[in-house]
């Protein structure tokens, strides 16, 4: 590999420059052995963020990302495989009923996932409050599942885009999460190593999302489209509204309670359309489109997919999920509609509560989170509740009490109300 200056990249993407493909393949080799330091990699990161990257040096970024650690290989499976990754929401737990969902419709889901930072949920954390469900497997322990059942959720290894894992954690810290070419790249390195045949990507937009407008998501979204389809992924993305939280429930136990009643055929309509939007493209991705998801639902059989999945990983489906020792009703202050539910102040109020992390290595609380008892355009009565908080630890409540001030509004009685469409639009 030809040796470059950390101090001579930098200065190239500070002027505005285009970086060579030798100069990414070697910044991120370098970074990941520890020869470029974290306070060069971060002025890198922030030259990015203010100058961007043309598609061929995002292209490059993201293989250079994949090279620094190992690829995974779905070949040998008996059936096709799709996976699906979101830009990440408040209430977000689709992939919990999506993952058996699609494995019930005859396609294999391999989905690696993380824990949650912020104010957006882990997949992980939510599984994890499942008594006795564990989410570290090893690779046979991974196939073996992939053909029994057809679905596993698991914490990506060590070894998946290592340079990814330092990089996100880095820009975590120093303001340049937000930069599309590092975002697209983080997520597609992940997903292309992953080694799925086909992959969904939900791109949030809204106050409750990293993209806050459409345009900015419209972006992000071609953009991974392209990387997918250059390494032979098919990739479709969809837009989806991410201004109100999904569903009812934002927090950890709470949205495992919520997956599994959507399993059962029932569970919250945006929740459920959400969900069969995306096996649909999923299912097409993977070339069974003659399968639809919404039988699976109704018979029975994605419940059976679910309680295999979660019982292959050491949990119990049928055990009760942990609740929190304290919580606290928020009654409506008026009677009306509820004409605004903001997805951020929600996702605030359960990450105060305890349901996610500020650091990494903090612990979460399984009944930690929000419940909502209404959703924007559903009738309100004054002095009926309209939150429940919940948390094991009753001192958090005024911060996320304070969270959730300013972020809902109730109109009187009769005044209309018009939802959005949940999704946005199709890039693919
Ligand atoms: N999720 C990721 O995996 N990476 C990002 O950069 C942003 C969201």
């Amino acid at each position: 590999m030809t040796q470059h200056d950390a101090v001579e990249v930098i200065i190239a993407k500070r002027d505005g420059g285009e970086l060579s493909d030798s100069q990414i393949d070697w910044v991120i080799d370098a970074y990941t052995k520890g020869v470029v330091a974290d306070e060069q990699m971060s002025s890198l990161a922030m030259a990015i963020l203010l100058n961007g990257m043309n598609r061929r040096e995002i292209a490059r970024w993201t293989d250079a990302m994949i090279a620094s650690g190992d690829r995974m290989d779905f070949s040998g499976l008996s059936r096709p495989t799709a996976d699906k990754h979101s830009t990440g929401g408040v209430g977000d737990k689709v992939t919990l009923p999506l993952a058996p969902l699609v494995a019930a419709c005859g396609v294999a889901v391999p989905q690696l996932s993380g824990r949650g930072l912020g104010h957006t949920g882990g997949t992980l954390d939510k599984l994890e409050s499942v008594p006795g469900w564990r989410a570290a497997l090893t690779n046979t322990e991974m196939f073996g599942q992939l053909e029994s059942v057809g679905a596993v959720i698991c914490a990506a290894g060590d070894q998946l885009a290592p340079a990814d894992k330092l990089l996100y954690a880095l820009r975590d810290v120093t303001g340049t999460v937000e930069a599309i070419p590092l975002i697209a790249s983080s997520i597609m390195s992940k997903k292309i190593a992953e080694g799925t045949g086909a992959l969904v990507l939900d791109v949030k937009v809204g106050t409750g999302a990293f993209m806050k407008d459409v345009p900015r998501a419209r972006e992000l979204a071609e953009t991974m489209v392209a990387l997918g389809k250059d390494a032979g992924v098919h990739t479709v993305a969809l837009l989806t509204d991410m201004s109100t939280p999904l569903g009812l429930t934002a927090g950890n136990a709470v949205e495992v309670a919520e997956s599994v009643e959507v399993l059962a055929g029932g569970g919250p309509a945006d929740v459920v359309e959400l969900t069969l939007a995306l096996a649909r493209e999923m299912l097409a991705g993977a070339g069974r489109d003659d399968v639809d998801p919404a039988d699976k639902l109704a018979d029975g059989s994605a419940m059976d997919a679910w309680k295999a999945m979660i019982r292959a990983q050491d949990g119990d489906p049928d055990a009760p999920l942990p609740v929190a020792r304290e919580s606290h009703v928020v009654t409506a202050p008026s009677t009306g509609v509820l004409t605004r539910l903001d997805a951020m102040a929600v996702g605030l109020a359960a990450w105060r509560l305890g349901a996610g992390r500020a650091r990494k290595e903090d612990p979460v609380q399984a009944g930690a989170g929000v419940v909502w008892h209404a959703r924007p355009g559903d009738r309100v009565t004054e002095g009926e509740p309209l939150f429940t908080l919940l948390s094991d630890d009753e001192a958090r409540f005024d911060r996320a009490l304070a969270s959730l001030e300013g972020g809902y509004d109730v109109a009187p009685a009769g005044t209309a109300y018009e939802p959005g469409p949940l999704v946005i639009d199709r890039i693919g």
